[in-house]
């Protein structure tokens, strides 16, 4: 079997893993710093505490990491986009506005993070167009702040599995039962719930169209703007810039997004596709509250503005 993939198909393939985000810094003995966000990281060994995570050889950042001693382990909390974006950008200077401590080796400690782990370098294992760094933590902060997620080339944030039971099971243990009494009475689990059974039904409907969740979601939201700069579509569907680059040229390929300069737009097939999309969508709210009068449709749409 041939392994000649396609960078790009293959990069896709891997995305349907889901990451958390993190910023990992490094300085070394005469001052130069560096940060670059990475959702490599992962836990390897708890005795001795061992990390790791991968940078790409040509990373204007490598040398860094080479010279410094330690190297840091920001985890990102899920109101962080703009620092995983910030550190995704070759700069001079990353730390020009950004707030931080220094850690052990004088690594960068990122403030408002979910978790920090300082390590001293462990071992540098050669992995293809990555150097794999595996670091020792010596010491590490637990905030236990919701976390950024990575999933699919975009963003995303953690919504609990509050519980697989059936609704219609009836729990024979009298506390259990006064336990799941409060969560159905909680409305914020109720909301969760919701969501996902929402969502259930909804995402296999957007998907048979052949189009993944966030080339559905570029397209739905460009159909409500004539133009739209490639920055404005970043920040309205929370996706780096180098994944929204290479979904724009998937899109530009279908010939349903025409670029000009800086400026995106749908194509006519492009805005058929859209409507395609949105009919999915008001399908779906059609069967979920077709049920409801307009009266209690307009509280529950105040209930949901207020929250
Ligand atoms: C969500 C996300 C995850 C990333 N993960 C990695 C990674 O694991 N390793 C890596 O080398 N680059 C990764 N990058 C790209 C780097 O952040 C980016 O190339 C780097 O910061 C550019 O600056 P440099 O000049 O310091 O290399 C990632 C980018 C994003 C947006």
């Amino acid at each position: 079997m041939s392994t000649e993939f396609d960078p790009r198909d293959f990069r896709r393939a891997l995305g349907n893993f889901a990451t958390g985000v993190t910023v990992i810094t490094a300085c070394t003995p005469d001052g130069v710093q560096t940060g670059v966000t990475a959702n490599s990281f992962n836990s390897v060994s708890l005795e001795p505490p061992l990390v790791l995570w991968s940078i790409m050889k040509n990373s204007g950042s490598v040398e860094v990491f080479d010279n410094a001693s330690h190297f840091a382990v920001n985890i990102l909390a899920a109101d962080q986009i703009p620092v995983s974006n910030h550190f995704a950008r070759p700069s001079d200077d990353k730390f020009a506005g950004i707030d931080y401590e220094k850690g052990a080796g004088n690594a960068p400690l990122l403030q408002d993070c979910s978790a920090r782990f300082q390590c001293e370098n462990y071992q540098k294992v050669d992995g293809g167009d990555h150097w794999i760094l595996i670091g020792k933590v010596v010491a590490y902060d637990d905030f236990g702040r919701a976390p950024l997620l990575y999933h699919g080339g975009a963003y995303s944030a953690v919504i609990p599995h509050a519980g697989v039971k059936p609704k219609e099971t009836e729990a024979s243990d009298a506390g259990q039962a006064k336990n799941d009494k409060r969560l159905a009475d909680n409305l914020y689990y109720q909301m969760l719930q919701a969501v996902k059974r929402y969502q259930a039904s909804y995402q296999p409907m957007q998907l048979a169209t052949g189009l993944r969740t966030i080339e559905a979601r570029m397209l739905l939201t460009l159909n409500d703007f004539d133009t739209l700069t490639t920055q404005d579509l970043e920040e309205r569907i929370g996706m780096p810039d180098h994944d929204l680059q290479a979904a724009v040229e998937t899109l530009c390929r279908k010939e349903w997004l025409a670029r000009k300069d800086d400026q995106l737009s749908l194509t006519t097939a492009g805005v058929e596709q859209a409507e395609t999309l949105w009919n999915i969508a008001n399908e779906r709210q059609k069967e979920v509250f077709g049920q409801f009068s307009e009266e209690e449709l307009a509280t529950f749409r105040k209930v949901l503005e207020a929250v």
